[in-house]
């Protein structure tokens, strides 16, 4: 599926637009600007800010300043120059690592990404003035995945995340994304903490719904997601952080994905590596498959600790109480992600969630 045609719906762009809180910028910039939809919110906002969008394929709109090349390339060109920039660059590879070099600089010198999305934006930073503020949307695994820690944790220190917002599971239709969008300005953090929340369509319109705050140490940290809590229970969930790539036929011992010709149990690979921050299941951990076709199979780890992928969940469960929710009952497959299918710790969350429910109606009608 080529993943760079899906447009913001202008709903969203429309709503996105109004959260943010620039008095009256002179310029707004989309140096991915497709259908122009981001823009277009902003001129409804604000009537008098002159649109600069730019696009590596022709696009016509009598609005917009528009020209055609790679955006990056652009950005490169015209550092530092925008009080508004807007964004929802395609999700994809790059050809390799660091396509464009020169956006590694200052606090990203030592950053590097295969991923298009993540180096624009880079490039999207780049074109910030001291202040300006970016709205950018990107995929979920951007603020959920562990992969993306690093550049999280960059972007905490060096900019003031203003808001986190979870799109709409269906924003992109037929790719299955989930998203979310960033607003982000380039200056220190105006306040202790960061605002997550989400939008949801209600009494057909879309609105946002307060979740919850997020203190900047975290924000710092690059922990930008509640990845511990289901209402009010918490858990030790913590996802593999090795990935397939780095797979070999000897080395260290590691658990990936399920295969139903296996009856759904983790597959053993090798792998080279080695370090901290490594993931590891034990004996008497859940272990849940979040990729592929056997995502949101789950089952109890028996064995000698071991390392995880990245396409596996590891639940710790000392008390046997989560196993005693899970048992004999199957996961929906969910048909979500970027070109697969996948997990996140939102779908075990109301999964879990869902169960306690079934749990609570059996206790009521047996007289519990
Ligand atoms: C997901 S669409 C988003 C369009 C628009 N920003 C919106 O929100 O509706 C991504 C756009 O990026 C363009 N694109 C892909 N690679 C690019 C690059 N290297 N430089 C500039 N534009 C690019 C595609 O042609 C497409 O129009």
């Amino acid at each position: 599926m080529d993943y760079s045609k899906f447009y913001t719906p202008p709903q969203i762009a429309n709503l996105l637009v109004r959260k943010v809180n620039v008095p009256h910028p002179d310029t707004a910039i989309d140096i991915c600007c497709g259908s122009c939809n981001l823009l277009r919110a902003a001129k409804k906002r604000w009537k008098n800010t002159t649109l600069f969008g730019v696009d590596i394929k022709p696009h016509i709109a009598s609005d917009v300043n528009f020209m055609e090349m790679d955006g990056r390339q652009y950005a490169i060109k015209h550092a530092k120059k925008y009080p508004l920039v807007l964004a929802n660059p395609p999700f994809d590879f790059v050809k390799t690592n660091r396509e464009f070099p020169l956006l590694y600089q200052g606090v990203f010198s030592s950053y590097s990404t295969k991923r298009l999305e993540n180096e624009m934006l880079l490039a999207n930073l780049l074109l910030l003035q001291e202040n300006g503020t970016l709205v950018i949307i990107l995929p979920s695994t951007f603020v959920e995945a562990e992969s993306n820690t690093a550049i999280r944790s960059l972007i905490g220190k060096n900019y003031y995340v203003r808001e986190i917002i979870k799109l709409p599971e269906d924003t992109f239709g037929a790719s299955n994304i989930n998203s979310y969008a960033l607003i982000i300005k380039n200056s220190s953090p105006k306040k202790k903490t960061t605002n997550s929340s989400c939008v949801i369509f209600e009494n057909e319109q879309f609105l946002f719904e307060n979740k919850c705050t997020v203190p900047q140490k975290d924000i710092q940290a690059g922990r930008w997601y509640d990845r511990y809590s289901a209402t009010n229970e918490a858990f030790d969930i913590r996802r593999g952080n090795v990935s397939s790539q780095m797979f070999c036929d000897k080395g260290t011992a590691i658990l990936h994905t399920a295969k139903k010709s296996e009856q759904w149990k983790p597959s053993l690979r090798y792998c080279a590596v080695s370090g901290e921050n490594l993931v590891y299941a034990e004996s008497g951990d859940i272990i849940i498959s979040r990729i592929g076709k056997s995502a949101g199979q789950w089952g109890i780890y028996r064995g000698e600790k071991i390392l995880i992928s990245d396409c596996l969940y590891r639940i710790k469960d000392p008390t046997g109480k989560i196993l005693n929710r899970l048992q004999g009952h199957e996961y929906d497959f969910p048909q979500k992600g970027v070109a697969t299918r996948y997990i996140t710790i939102n779908d075990f969350k109301s999964w879990y969630c869902s169960l306690s429910s079934d749990v609570n109606a059996e206790k009521s009608t047996s007289g519990e």
